[in-house]
């Protein structure tokens, strides 16, 4: 089935914030003396908030209380939301605007699909605010992925059926979200090697739209 509609996810994607989730977890694992790496980071890829937090929380040395789990949760994301403060349109990937404006112009409906409850504040400050026919975010659903949810979501508010829709994700964890909601996928950065998807690239300027619509 033809492609009429490609849902991106936001960190990683189209802009580098998700070396601004990093910086934040790392600062929270530095402080409560947990050992966290770029590797474990990972696995926090595409996913929301508290189940990245019980990844790190696997190496800790004592057990966490729920009301110690959200209080760390909530000072990561205000280290993540200070940080958020000095984004600019600067932070989307290169040729990420110009492949999203040739798909535009083949009438290609645009779609975000995020775990971030922080994407409103994301895409305002990138200067994509209005840009999107529809967005989906961690606001709007429960199950993170590799649960379609978020991305069902996404293509319901485009009006289009899965099976219409490519998803680009660099998550390991989105990219099994897509195909377990019967989508197409583009595997890009930390997913590229995931051979689960049809279309894999360092990013998503690298495959031509030509290449990427033929999904
Ligand atoms: C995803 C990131 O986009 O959003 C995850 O890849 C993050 O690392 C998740 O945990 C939730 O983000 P937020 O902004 O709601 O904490
Ligand atoms: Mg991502």
């Amino acid at each position: 089935m033809a492609v009429k509609g490609v849902i991106l996810d936001l960190d990683g994607v189209i802009c580098t914030t998700d070396e601004y989730h990093y910086h934040a977890w790392k600062k929270i694992a530095d402080e409560e003396g947990i050992y966290f790496d770029k590797e474990i980071n990972e696995r926090c890829r595409g996913v929301s908030r508290m189940a990245s937090l019980e990844v790190i929380l696997e190496r800790a040395e004592r057990s966490y209380s729920d009301d110690e789990k959200a209080k760390l949760a909530e000072r990561k994301n205000n280290y993540y939301k200070e940080s958020l403060k000095e984004l600019t349109p600067d932070a989307i990937f290169p040729g990420v605007k110009e492949h999203m404006e040739e798909m535009r112009r083949r009438n290609i409906k645009l779609a975000v699909g995020s775990a971030s409850k922080n994407t409103p504040t994301i895409l305002e400050q990138i200067g994509l605010g209005d840009y999107f026919d529809a967005v989906a975010d961690g606001n709007a659903v429960t199950k993170s992925k590799p649960d379609p949810e978020v991305f069902l979501v996404a293509a319901q508010r485009l009006g289009l059926k899965p099976e219409e829709c490519l998803v680009v994700e660099d998550a390991v964890a989105g990219v099994e979200a897509a195909l377990n909601g019967n989508m197409k996928a583009m595997a890009v950065g930390s997913a590229a090697n995931d051979q689960r998807a049809p279309l894999r690239a360092k990013d998503l300027a690298s495959i031509s739209v030509d290449k990427i619509l033929a999904a």
